[in-house]
Parts: structure tokens; sequence; C-alpha cells
């Protein structure tokens, strides 16, 4: 068969996209696991638009998140990061970057599951403490034992977050590693199909 014969391999982007209509892509998980990194990328990739719900709550708001922790509190806080993803999710198909503690609202993550496909980037302790140590600004880590608090938040929040569709690793790997592993875990949950395994070694090596 000549070359001119074989078929042109579909692209994974356009799969994803074909698949996925109007519904948009959620990322949930812990701070620090690199959601907004990951997701600006994946936008790229993908040709969609990127939204950051922090950054959405902020504008909306008129001040920064310490801001609306100090002078409203958790509670106004959580409202208005629901009521906000609830309107981005209206406008989809995008990438959609979530507060840590936005997929533990149950209004939220039903939303979420008749409007997008989500996606928990998951890391561990040592991982989300080397990072979040980078940031100063987040409130719920201003107290006397940041390590502690992460701990409880891990145990009440991981049950949660593994109800989303789909779990990804995020781990001290380059982000386009974990781009390509979430863009291809997606196109084959989308389509129904097997994330492909790596290549064998010796096909890998093919052509070399
Ligand atoms: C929070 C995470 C933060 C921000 C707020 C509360 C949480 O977002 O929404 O400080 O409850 O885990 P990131 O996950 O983007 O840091």
């Amino acid at each position: 068969m000549s070359d001119a014969a074989l078929p042109i391999p579909a692209s994974t982007e356009a799969d994803i996209l074909s698949a996925l209509g109007a519904r948009s892509i959620v990322l949930v998980g812990m701070m620090g696991v690199g959601k907004s990194t990951i997701g600006r990328r994946m936008a790229a990739r993908l040709k969609l638009p990127f939204v950051d719900a922090d950054t959405e709550i902020e504008a909306a708001a008129g001040m920064t998140i310490p801001e609306i922790f100090e002078r409203h509190g958790e509670a106004h806080f959580r409202d208005g990061e629901a009521r906000v993803i609830a309107r981005l999710l209206e406008g989809g198909p995008l990438v959609l970057a979530t507060g840590g503690g936005a997929f533990m609202r149950e209004e939220t993550r039903t939303r979420i599951a008749a409007k997008a496909i989500s996606i928990w980037l998951r890391a561990d302790h040592d991982v989300i403490m080397r990072r979040v140590r980078r940031r100063a600004d987040r409130p719920l880590l201003q107290t006397a034992d940041p390590e502690g608090t992460v701990t409880r938040l891990l145990t009440e929040r991981e049950p949660i977050y593994g109800k989303a569709d789909l779990t990804i690793a995020s781990r001290d790997v380059p982000h386009d590693k974990i781009v390509e592993e979430t863009i291809e875990t997606l196109r084959a949950h989308l389509c129904g199909e097997q994330a492909a395994p790596p290549p064998p070694a010796d096909v890998a090596s093919a052509g070399r």
C-alpha cells in the first residue's frame, strides 16, 4: 500500500471538541495541584477559552480573595463562588479551573455534572506543601499549622474530588506531560475507548 492510501488519523483535539459539544472541561482539586497552569495549556491545545474561577470571583467582587474572606467571611465567598461557576458553565464550552473548595458544594457538583466533564488533578501531600509554600495569599492556610490544615483538608475533600469524571495524577514532571496525559485520558473517556498505552519500546524506537 502506498503512503497516500494510509488513512489520515483524526486529530485528538478535533475528536474531543466534537464529543464535548457545548460542555466545558472543569478542573477540580486541592490548592497547588496546578489547575490553572494545566487548564490554561489544555485550553490553548483545544483552542477553547480558559477561565480561572478565582480570578472571576475577584473581578465580580472588586476585591481579592483574602479581602473577601477578611471582610465577609468564608460562607460569603462560597456563595459567590457557586454563583460565578454557575454563570460560567452557562457559557461553555470552555476550560474552567475552580478553586480548591468549589467542588465540595453539592449544588456546584450537580451543575458541573450537567454542563461539563470534571477532572480531578490529584497530588499528594508533599507535592501540595511544596507548591503552596510559594504563595502566601491563601486564607485557609493562614494557620499556625499549614501542614496539618492540608492533611485535614485532604482527608475531608479527597472522597469528594473522587466523584469527578476523571482523575489525573499531578506530580513533579513537566507540565506538558500532565497536559498530554489529561488530553489523552479525556479523549478516551469521551470517545468511549481505553486511553492509548505508551508504545512498546521497539515501536517507539522504530525508524530512528
Ligand atoms: C481555596 C482555594 C483557593 C481559593 C480560596 C479557597 C480552597 O483556590 O479559591 O483560597 O478552599 O481550597 P486555589 O485552589 O486555586 O488555590
